[in-house]
């Protein structure tokens, strides 16, 4: 079980107008929303936390136990136990059922476990009847819920989540949202999402991360942001003077 991520000092910098430049903490239990404007970061960090991508510099310590795990980029087994579901995940033109179970079959999970578990995921994110459709064929609603179960079949101790309801309809980010919150009500785990929504921020984060310029500008309990940020930056983005 992981039991928390310190990144610290980190700085990624894609080019002269934009560098990432943070530290946090997270802690399992809570569900952690990014929130900020378009180009602010929010998709960068959660790549470098979840181990999928390398900052320049700075350190993505994650405990499992009171000691960090050593060299996390390099650390297989520990990067599989952080799993990033992107907003627009590549679905192979392969069954939905098969979509699901691929990060089991490079995990070597044995046939009968794999089969639970992805027969369990697909009934979590509502696509049972669907396990035999070709996933290139799924609306987007239902893509993202594929691409959401591929990453809960394999039950990560850490999940990342960017923009999961992004485009979709009401009955769909419902399903979504539900699928979320559950999953950290139920397991405790490290669970962060970035989402634009700040109606979804409200409804399912215990912690909200307003970043703003690649930086984290405020890191507060939801009901304290959402009753009034600290800052005028903040309070402008609430508002939706800026996005
Ligand atoms: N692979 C990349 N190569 C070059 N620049 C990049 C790359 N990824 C992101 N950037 C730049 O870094 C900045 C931050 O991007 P990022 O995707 O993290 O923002 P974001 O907050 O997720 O935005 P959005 O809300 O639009 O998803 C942007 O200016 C973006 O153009
Ligand atoms: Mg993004």
């Amino acid at each position: 079980m992981i039991e928390k991520i310190e990144a610290h000092n980190i700085i990624k910098r894609y080019n002269s107008r934009f560098t990432l430049e943070c530290s946090l903490d997270i802690q399992r239990n809570a569900l952690y929303a990014i929130v900020g404007p378009n180009g602010s970061g929010k998709s960068t960090l959660l790549k470098i936390i979840s181990l999928n991508d390398r900052p320049d510099s700075g350190s993505v310590d994650y405990f499992d136990g009171d000691s960090p795990v050593p060299n996390p980029f390099n650390n297989i087994s520990l990067r599989r136990k952080a799993a990033l579901v992107p907003t627009r995940a590549a679905l192979f033109k392969e069954t939905v059922y098969d979509n699901t179970a691929y990060g089991l079959k490079l995990r070597k999970v044995a046939k009968k476990e794999m089969r639970e578990r992805v027969i369990q995921a697909l009934h979590v994110v509502g696509l049972s009847e669907k396990a035999d459709s070709d996933a290139h064929e799924l609306s987007s609603g239902e893509a993202q819920r594929l691409a959401l179960a591929r990453a809960l079949a394999l039950d990560p101790s850490a999940l990342f989540i960017d923009e999961p309801t992004a485009s979709l309809d009401p009955d769909n980010t419902g399903i979504i949202e539900d699928i979320i919150s559950k999953r950290v009500k139920s397991s405790g785990k490290i669970t962060v999402m970035v989402t634009h929504n700040l109606n979804q921020a409200k409804t399912l984060a215990d912690l909200v991360i307003f970043m703003y310029k690649g930086k984290i500008i405020e890191l507060s309990e939801a009901a304290s942001f959402f009753k009034g940020p600290s800052t005028e930056i903040a309070k402008k983005f609430a508002r939706g003077e800026i996005y």
